[in-house]
């Protein structure tokens, strides 16, 4: 009889850290012999990796894992598996297990290492495996990869957060900061430039400014320089930068190596010192100006983007009105703007002065259109 070849399928909610922790679940699929299929349907193995930002992201995969059921029914032989930051959460994973009887497979951010192991114990006809840990190490970073983004090597280079931004899960689906050993990022780094579509690297964390401070290693700018460095034709990138941690120092070596991208995200969130320190934020509208100041005089053609969020609890008009006028006064290449969600556990959810649906709407498209403006008059002074 002649093998017939078995097909994987992932399906990636939310951030580019999703995106890299899909090219290790694919990694790890390859290593047990499958290969990437077309879709859903002609698929062996469907995996859903989720995310938990806000609501509208966790929704969006719910809906996705509910319309597979059918697919289900017909092949009980295809074996479903849901993991990511929605699952790392405990409730939600049984909340999961227990509304969507076909799913066979769940597991968190924390033990995605574990996925090939899991997957085996189901194939050698375990009932439904739920697996929960909060045990955030990383071991993550020790699998099997299987590159898909194009010219662009993904590199993690830390995991977690330690910031605790009122209205965020993260910290909670991720854990606390864990740096890698620069020595390993560079490896990596090396090994991915070998092969030679790769001319794009992309540092990955949730606050890459914090880079090594949790254990005895180099600086986030040393670092940098460091990849730099190294032998070949690339550029260097990353995400996300927190104001509150972004030096002098790693905006003179975006200044001054060749190789860095003239490119920073730094997400202000709000223009409203009363809201920034609602958040939790640890800077204010004040000490941002004056980042983006610096960054503007040392890296005049440096492209700087932004996440914006609109309607946190207790954001009054005029407070909403102090990020329009920080838009106004920044000017910011883009944005991403998005409508204050309430999150399981975080300290946000509890505060009073919930903003309704329809003025965060009418916040947040407020916010766009007048972005839309500042890129149209940006591009016509070009
Ligand atoms: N509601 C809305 N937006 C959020 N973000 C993070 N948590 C929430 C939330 N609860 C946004 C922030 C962050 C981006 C990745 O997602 O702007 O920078
Ligand atoms: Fe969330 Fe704040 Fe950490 Fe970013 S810095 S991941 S917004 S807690």
């Amino acid at each position: 009889m002649l093998a017939v070849e078995k097909r994987y399928f992932i399906t990636t909610f939310g951030c580019q850290l999703n995106v890299h922790e899909s090219e290790k679940l694919a990694g790890m699929l390859e290593e047990l012999g499958y290969i990437e299929g077309n879709d859903i349907s002609s698929a062996d193995v469907i995996v859903f990796n989720t995310c938990a930002i806000r609501e509208g992201a966790q929704d969006r995969a719910i809906g996705n894992i509910g319309s597979l059921k059918k697919i289900k029914r017909k092949h009980p032989e295809k074996i479903v598996a849901v993991c990511g930051c929605m699952t790392q959460q405990l409730s939600e994973s049984e909340w999961l297990k227990k509304t969507f009887p076909f799913v066979d497979i769940i597991f968190g951010t924390s033990n995605l290492y574990e996925f090939k192991d899991f997957l085996q114990r189901r194939l050698a006809g375990e009932k439904r495996i739920l697996e929960h840990s909060e045990d955030f190490n990383l071991e993550g970073e020790n699998v099997a990869l299987k590159r898909t983004s194009g010219n662009n090597a993904w590199i993690n280079i830390m995991q977690g957060c330690n910031n605790f931004c009122t209205y965020c899960i993260v910290p909670y689906v991720r854990g606390r900061e864990r740096s890698r050993s620069s020595d390993e990022i560079l490896e990596e780094i090396k090994e991915a430039l070998k092969g030679p579509k790769y001319t794009s690297v992309t540092l990955l964390g949730q606050n890459v400014n914090s880079y090594g401070q949790d254990r005895d290693e180099i600086s986030f700018a040393e670092l940098l320089r460091k990849i730099c460095a190294l032998k070949g034709n690339f550029k260097v990138g990353f995400m996300t930068s927190h104001p509150k941690d972004l030096t002098s120092e790693v905006i003179d070596v975006i200044a001054n190596e060749d190789k860095m991208k003239k490119e920073i995200h730094l997400p202000v969130q709000s223009g409203s010192n009363k809201i920034l320190a609602k958040m939790n934020r640890k800077y204010t509208r004040e000490s941002y100006l004056k980042i983006v100041k610096e960054i503007r005089e040392k890296i005049p053609d440096c492209r700087i983007t932004t996440d914006i969020i609109v309607g946190f609890p207790g954001e009054s008009e005029e407070d909403f009105e102090e990020t329009v006028s920080l838009l106004k006064e920044v000017k910011f290449d883009d944005i991403f703007a998005f409508m204050y969600s309430k999150r399981k556990g975080t300290v946000a959810e509890k505060m009073e002065g919930q903003v309704p649906e329809e003025i965060k709407n009418k916040r947040v498209n407020k916010c766009l259109a007048l972005q839309k403006e500042i890129k149209r008059s940006k591009l016509e002074d070009r």
